[in-house]
């Protein structure tokens, strides 16, 4: 079922957001070489700490931490650990929830560590440029979900040559970390297509992969890694359907 909330409610939730956008935005100049995932784990977890939230994912479904990192061939939830170390070269994502006054958030950034290789650096743009198709095509008016996994999928797999990841995909937020619809980054005859409508609450998150879209889970059960070892990219907002369109909430 689809919750649309109340004006009160997506205040909430957008302040919610911002506190999440500002330790995301803030990773930027603290994110360096030799630092290790652990370090940008313990930085998100005292963010929300000394703002009076909660780190949403600490504890979520058995989840041991407050962020989940993921270095080049990880596409999501990999656990920080002190012995993954940074380097240049590297892409890292840090996807992050905060619970806020009972309100949810959900985004997540790639960051680039030090100088990396062209091919890389365009895997890197390309997401974040699909998730800004995606949410442009949220925000057209009488949208159905899977145009966003349209835009998505034109833009990575059809214009770039990217797998796209389909075993995840975005998830209505807000009131809790995983919510009804599913958002696929693809279109699928088999999913749900509901048409969007003011007072939804999503989150898109383009999981992309250099090469192939096939990811395999890790015997610690969380890390989701690319099949053949090549790098992924993740970007995600938070985005409110409103009256006018698509609001990005988790924006500074
Ligand atoms: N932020 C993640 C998402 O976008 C939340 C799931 S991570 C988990 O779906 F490992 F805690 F489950
Ligand atoms: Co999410």
């Amino acid at each position: 079922m689809i919750q649309l909330k109340t004006k009160e409610q997506i205040d909430g939730i957008r302040y919610s957001c911002k506190l999440l956008a500002e330790c995301l935005y803030s990773l930027d100049d603290i994110i360096t070489e030799g630092m290790s995932t652990l370090d940008i784990d313990k930085y998100c977890y005292d963010f929300i700490k000394k703002r009076g939230g909660i780190p949403s994912l600490l504890g979520y479904c058995g989840y041991p931490n407050t962020t989940c990192v993921s270095v080049n061939d990880t596409v999501i939830h990999g656990i920080p650990s002190k012995k993954e170390i940074l380097k240049a070269g590297d892409i890292v994502s840090v996807d992050i929830c905060f619970t806020v006054n009972g309100y949810v958030s959900d985004s997540t950034r790639t960051f680039e560590i030090g100088k990396v290789s062209d091919e890389v650096h365009k895997l890197n743009v390309v997401t974040h440029e699909a998730l800004d198709l995606g949410i442009k095509a949220a925000g057209k008016k009488g949208a159905r979900v899977q145009d966003i996994g349209q835009a998505v999928f034109r833009k990575c797999a059809i214009e770039n040559g990217y797998g796209v990841v389909q075993d995840y995909t975005g998830h209505g937020v807000g009131l809790a970390v995983h919510e009804d619809p599913e958002v696929p980054n693809f279109v699928s005859k088999l999913m749900p297509n509901p048409r969007l409508k003011p007072g939804m609450v999503i989150a898109i998150e383009p999981m992309i992969n250099m090469g192939t879209y096939r990811v395999k889970t890790l015997r610690d059960g969380w890390t989701v890694k690319t099949l053949d070892g090549k790098p992924a990219c993740h970007w995600e907002h938070t985005v409110a359907i409103t009256e006018e369109g698509a609001e990005v909430l988790t924006t500074l």
